[in-house]
């Protein structure tokens, strides 16, 4: 996601530290230091502009979630409209700036529960294939990081990259448990919460994709 640089933002993203964990690159994220009560870790790769992520936090409240975004600008949206929410704030959300690449370095192995990729950039030229967050040296990065038996979940308006990832989830060994061409006109629509660009596209008439696997 690109964007005009913020003014002020670093001063902006200080402001959110309640809610931001703020380590050194070689540090390893310690969950209870950043969250008050032990729950299912769930983390989303490439958050956005925040809006599943305090929308899942405030359904789930029995999960905490790590909201991960590299772009600090654009993470600076997300921290804002999670801190926006005053009163209601939820102690299970927190979030992360920096780029999947570092995941292995920055959180011990198997602590996560699950994880959520949403309309993730889909790197269309074949060269570039090793940057889509389902490539399989990503897919083996967070075998690692998931608890046996994990999940991550993945939605997008891209059918490219989503019959990519299905590739790569079979080459990896991994179950898809739950598949939709359609996510809005199928069961699991009832438990969805939108994100920005899944916003966008449905309004264009797009379908969404979406799969469940299992680690
Ligand atoms: C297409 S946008 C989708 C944003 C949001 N998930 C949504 O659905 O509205 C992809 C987001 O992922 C972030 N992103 C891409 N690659 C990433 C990476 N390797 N690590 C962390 N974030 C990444 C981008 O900066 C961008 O904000």
């Amino acid at each position: 996601m690109r964007m005009r640089r913020k003014k002020h933002g670093a001063e902006r993203i200080a402001a959110c530290s309640a809610i931001l964990i703020e380590q050194n690159a070689a540090e390893t994220v310690d969950p209870s230091v950043f969250f008050p009560v032990s729950r299912p870790l769930h983390l989303e790769i490439g958050c956005g502009k925040g809006d599943f992520a305090v929308g899942m936090a405030a359904k789930h409240p029995d999960c905490n979630l790590i909201a991960m975004e590299r772009v600090p600008d654009v993470a600076c949206i997300a921290l804002e409209k999670a801190m926006a929410k005053k009163d209601t704030r939820p102690d299970n959300l927190r979030f992360l700036i920096g780029d999947a690449q570092t995941l292995t370095d920055r959180f011990l192995p198997h602590t996560v529960d699950r994880i959520y990729l949403n309309f993730s950039d889909p790197w269309p030229k074949k060269g570039y294939a090793k940057r889509r967050l389902t490539h399989r040296g990503f897919l083996e990065a967070y075998r690692n990081l998931l608890v046996e038996g994990g999940t991550l979940y993945l939605k997008t308006d891209n059918e490219g990259l989503f019959d990519f990832s299905l590739e790569e989830f079979a080459a990896c060994g991994l179950t898809v448990e739950r598949l939709s061409r359609d996510l809005h006109a199928s069961e699991i629509a009832a438990d969805n919460v939108m994100t920005e660009y899944e916003r966008n596209f449905s309004e264009k008439g797009q379908v969404i994709y979406s799969a469940h696997v299992r680690f």
